[in-house]
């Protein structure tokens, strides 16, 4: 028999707003991001606006991009923003430690990211220098970002070309403070933030959202001493504002770091093993919220994931630093688990970005490095079907199932996945079957308001690992046809392995 399940949705009992910046994005001077992925230079053949590739621009601008986080990523704690202003002919290079110890000549700078943030439509979350900067350094670049009138620091962006300040809503202290940011521990970083923080100004009407850098998975230590500095337990009154958000980094490893696994080269115990990672987020964020509940319980701070999704070996023969991998039907599924999980949780995760936006980890665009051809990846189109969940109000969904539990080495999966929203007379549903083999039959029991219409989407391949390339598309979304509303009940079939949006129209 195969697994079946109903879904039970109140369509007029809207919970917390899901975040737009839910669906952020990371980009690193990191391999192929920057240099190649987002930014070829003006002299490129590739179309272009200011060395900015416009086809990049608008695949993304398609997925309504939320927010872009830069430089970094571990990079960020050596980067030095006043090496990547002015003539790209005089900034000084460096070399880039982390990621390949490769030359960086910093032709892409403050002012190519903020272009860069105008052309996307996206929100601009600038990642500071705790690591390896001084307050100083990290203070002036605000000033110089968002400060009007005049100042030492406006003098110098009037300078070089640019006289309206910027506005700059996010503003990270720092980026794994205990590990590539710095080695620090918890206590000697949360007091660091504090002092950084105090230095970041809000200047006219720029109000920085200052995010502190936090814990890495299941490390809730580390969040309870950061919250420690803004309140004390169980202390209603207002967190002290030195920052407004702490995040936490999680990525889907199924294997060892050593050896992570293929991307592309996996069986069914990989894969299977995989979605056992996955659905893990789900406890990290409920994990992260209950400490910082008990330090903030009327949630002031936000929580935020600006790190998330697979991590692979890297493709064989390019560059063990670049972290450059393919993405799958697998990757796909990963991401829309994840999704359903940052939904439920929206009271508390104000934010999340994948890791990362361009030819890094899990991409949402690949662009060969010869011929230039950018592909859309499966992740991508999760973030396409899912984007009208963006700012809508949640949907409480109850789920009751049969033969959707897989036992996978010691842990249970549920291989079925749902989360719904509403916004403007609209809802939409997201349904993942994780299942390798077998379809799904779904019964969702539409109460609260009529159904004017439907209509449903599916993301699926014939096998798991399908992936685009330049030269062939094995993964894109198709209608999923016959759907129906009769008295409230809808019946959607989930392909095995599928992902699925069905939006409805509310009379
Ligand atoms: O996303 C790649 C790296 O993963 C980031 O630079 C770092 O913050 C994390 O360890």
């Amino acid at each position: 028999m195969n697994a079946s399940a109903k879904a039970i949705i109140n369509l007029d009992v809207g919970g917390p707003v899901i975040s737009r910046h839910l669906y952020g994005h990371f980009a690193e001077h990191l391999g192929r991001c920057i240099y190649g992925g987002f930014y070829v230079g003006e002299d490129s053949d590739i179309p272009n606006a200011g060395g900015i590739r416009l086809d990049v621009v608008e695949a993304l601008r398609a997925l309504n991009i939320p927010n872009l986080r830069w430089p970094g990523g571990c990079f960020a704690d050596e980067y030095h923003w006043m090496d990547g202003i002015g003539p790209r002919s005089e900034r000084p290079s460096m070399v880039n430690t982390h990621w390949g110890n490769v030359e960086e000549n910093n032709h892409f700078g403050t002012h190519e990211f903020m272009a860069l943030c105008e052309l996307l439509g996206a929100e601009p979350y600038i990642n500071g220098n705790v690591g390896s900067g001084t307050v100083k350094e990290m203070s002036d670049w605000v000033e110089y970002l968002t400060r009007d009138g005049d100042s030492p620091m406006v003098r110098l962006r009037k300078a070089n070309g640019r006289d309206e300040p910027w506005q700059v809503p996010f503003w990270g202290i720092g980026n794994e403070a205990w590990g590539c940011g710095g080695n620090m521990s918890a206590q000697h970083y949360a007091d660091e933030a504090r002092r950084y923080a105090t230095y970041c100004r809000d200047h006219g009407g720029n109000k920085l959202y200052r995010i502190a850098a936090g814990a890495s998975d299941d490390d809730y230590a580390w969040t309870e001493t950061l919250m420690k500095a803004v309140n004390c337990l169980g202390c209603a009154k207002e967190p002290r504002g030195y920052f407004q958000g702490l995040t936490f980094h999680y990525y889907t490893v199924p294997g060892p770091w050593s050896d992570k696994g293929s991307a592309l080269e996996f069986d069914l115990d990989d894969y299977y093993a995989t979605m056992v990672k996955a659905v893990r987020v789900e406890e990290l964020i409920a994990g992260h919220a209950a400490v910082m509940d008990c330090y903030d319980p009327k949630k002031k701070v936000g929580l935020i994931l600006d790190e998330w999704g697979t991590w692979w070996n890297v493709e064989p023969g390019t560059n063990p630093g670049f972290l450059y991998q393919q993405n799958t039907m697998r990757d796909a599924l990963v991401a829309s688990v994840h999704f359903d999980a940052f939904h439920r949780h929206a009271d508390r995760l104000v934010m999340a970005n994948i890791a990362q936006t361009v030819n890094v980890l899990q991409a949402m665009i690949l662009t060969d490095p010869d011929s230039g051809a950018l592909v859309l990846t499966p992740t991508y189109h999760v973030f396409e079907m899912n984007k009208a969940h963006q700012d809508a109000a949640s949907l409480r969904v109850d789920v009751k199932s049969e033969g959707t539990t897989r036992t996978v080495g010691e842990s249970e999966l549920d291989t079925f996945s749902v989360s719904a929203s509403t916004k403007d007379g609209r809802a939409l549903v997201s349904l993942t079957n994780l299942d390798a083999d077998a379809p799904l039959e779904v019964d969702l029991d539409l109460r609260g308001r009529a159904v004017a219409g439907v209509r449903g989407r599916v993301l699926t391949a014939d096998v798991l690992n399908a992936h685009n390339t330049a030269e062939v598309t094995d993964v894109a979304v198709q209608d999923l046809d016959g759907l129906s509303v009769e008295g409230g009940m809808l019946r959607v079939n989930i392909p095995a392995h599928a992902f699925v949006t069905v939006e409805l129209e509310l009379a």
